[in-house]
Parts: structure tokens; sequence; C-alpha cells
């Protein structure tokens, strides 16, 4: 690698990427947004949601001072809720410095904000010399360098790589560095998928040359999970025309959200719900759904009386759903 591929490199990327919309208007808070946004959803997904978002929180300050459900609707769509909350305590503890901390060592403080965020605010969002080493960065330079490893390992070498060769005292903008390499990732150099005839590097790349680009990151071969059974009752209790929530308590699934009141049926040890021994449910309609390792058959069950814990109960009208965030599977029962 030298400065001049990596000029060719983001000529490349300009070329045919500089309209994604966190890159038109620049500003830290955008890009703190994307970057957690970006973490493990694809450009693609996040490009309609950035822009709602952005429309709905402008700045640092409208998002900190926003209450955590309407954070949580605004990210619908985007799944991995705890990023939304990550996002909102960084804005807040952000919100209350006086500028927006622009060292690796200060930004890795805030809560909310991990290695990869603090790097690619100052790579992306200051243009400072900073390598956001994410799954594209890490498996595009793992094959250009030819580091035939595990990831992790990959992102380690490849650390020392850049010191070694000196790569971040190039003369060139790291911001618009880093996102070439992304770009790359996303598009040649896929990870089931390479296009090297394409690619802007491949007269240097090392696996290119070895003819075995999709032999790094090495995979980790994943044990096949069997899905365990569940079964879930969901309860709907409507009195005058409101609806019966339940928001949903910390470190359980779906932290913070609200879905109607629920109970895992029979012999499992889960502790997610209240457990009820036995109930008959041959005559409930069911819809199916999944949550990490289990195959959940959710019942449902029209009540006209149910007591429940009132600091975490909510009644919405169907007019109030549009406002807050509710359950996948409450949205698909409730036909919202
Ligand atoms: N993935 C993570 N950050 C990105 C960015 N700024 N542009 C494109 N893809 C990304």
């Amino acid at each position: 690698m030298n400065v001049r591929l990596a000029q060719k490199l983001i000529r490349w990327s300009k070329l045919n990427y500089a309209d994604l919309p966190w890159r038109k208007k620049r500003s830290l808070y955008n890009t703190l947004v994307s970057e957690i946004m970006l973490q493990q959803t694809t450009v693609s997904t996040v490009k309609p949601r950035f822009l709602s978002f952005i429309k709905r929180f402008p700045d640092l300050k409208s998002l900190a001072q926003a209450d955590e459900a309407h954070v949580l609707k605004a990210w619908e769509g985007l799944g991995y809720y705890s990023r939304a909350r990550r996002l909102h305590w960084a804005a807040n503890t952000i919100s209350k410095m006086k500028n927006f901390p622009d060292t690796h060592e200060n930004l890795v403080e805030i809560k909310g904000i991990g290695l990869y965020t603090a790097n690619a605010i100052l790579a992306i969002g200051m243009d400072k010399r900073a390598l956001a080493i994410d799954a594209n960065i890490e498996r595009v330079l793992a094959r250009y360098f030819g580091i035939y490893e595990f990831k992790g390992i990959c992102a380690k070498k490849l650390t020392q790589e850049f010191a070694d060769k000196k790569i971040l005292n190039f003369k060139v903008s790291f911001r618009d560095f880093n996102e070439a390499l992304m770009d790359l990732g996303r598009t040649y150099c896929r990870a089931n998928k390479v296009d090297c005839l394409l690619c802007p590097l491949r007269k240097s790349c090392k696996s290119f040359k070895d003819k075995n680009a999709l032999l790094t990151p090495k995979k980790v071969l994943k044990k096949k999970v069997v899905k365990e059974d569940l079964n879930i009752l969901r309860v709907v209790f409507k009195k005058s025309d409101k609806y019966l929530f339940f928001k949903r308590p910390k470190g359980k699934w779906l932290q913070d959200q609200l879905e109607l009141p629920s109970f895992i049926i029979a012999n499992s040890k889960l502790k997610q719900y209240p457990r009820l021994k036995s109930f008959n449910l041959e005559k409930l309609p069911h819809i199916e759904s999944t949550i990490t390792k289990y195959k959940i058959k959710n019942y449902i069950l029209n009540i006209d009386s149910i007591k429940l814990d009132p600091k975490r109960s909510v009644w919405l009208s169907s007019n109030d759903f549009k406002n807050h965030h509710l359950s996948s599977v409450t949205k698909k029962i409730l036909n919202c």
C-alpha cells in the first residue's frame, strides 16, 4: 500500500458513493448517528431510516432531550434496539459537555461509545488519522495484505501492519480512506463473493495474487443450533377503547419495548416471562416467531380482566400505536 494507491481507491469511492446521505451533510452528530446505525445494518436499510431519524432529531440536543420511547420508535426497522439506547446515552452525555470529545481516550469513556465508534468519529467525523476497523475494513485489508487468520486476529495484525508501514502517516484524508475501504468491502470484496477484476486495489492485492481472497478472514465453523420450541400466551385485554401493554423489564428480551401481557406456558425454565404451569392452548389461534435460539408459538387469548405491575402497565388506544415502539409480535397480533 502506498499513498498513490490510497488516492486511487479514494477517487473510485468519491466517484461512486459520495451521495450516501451521511456523506452529503457532515456533522459530528450525523456521524455518531450513522456509524451506530451502520454497525449491524446494511447501507441500503440505513439510508431512509437515517434520513427520517435526523429529521425527527436534527441535533444532539434534540436527541438528548427526547424520551427513550420516542427514540426507540424512531429506530424502528433497524433492529438491535440496544444501539438506540447507546446512541441516546451518548447524546445525553456529550450534550452536557462543553465540546464534542476529540480524542480516542475521551470518546471511549462515554457510555455507549465503543472502540469502533470512537475511531469512526475520529476518522470519518473529524478527518483525523485513525482506522475504524469494522468487518468490511478488516476483510478488505486482511485480503490486501494476505493475512490469513480468524476475525479479530486479522484486526490486530492489521493495526500492526499499519504501524509498521506508517500508513497512518500517509498524506491523504483518513475520512475518505476509511470510507473508501468500507465501500470496497460492501461491493467488490464481500464476505462470500469477490469481484477482483473490478477492484482498484487488485494489482498489489496479495490474496488476489494468491487466488484465495475468499480464504480470509477464516470462518469459525458454527455449530448448528437446534431451535427449542417455546409456547407463549399473549393476552389481549381491551377496556373501553384502550389496550393493556406491559413495558419489558431491564435485562430481559426486548428491554423497554411494549408487549401484550405474556406468559410462558408449561415446562420451560426460561425466566423471560412469568410462567403458567398449564393452560389449554388447543383452541387458541397462534402466530410463530423466533428469538435467539427459540422457536416460539405465540397463542392469542382475549380476556376481560388481568392484574399487572401498575408501574410497567401502559394503556394505549389504537390511535396511540403510531407514537410507540411496539414489539413486532405485538404488532402482528393487533394487526397494526
Ligand atoms: N459502514 C460503516 N460506516 C460506513 C460509512 N460511513 N459508509 C459506508 N459504510 C459504512
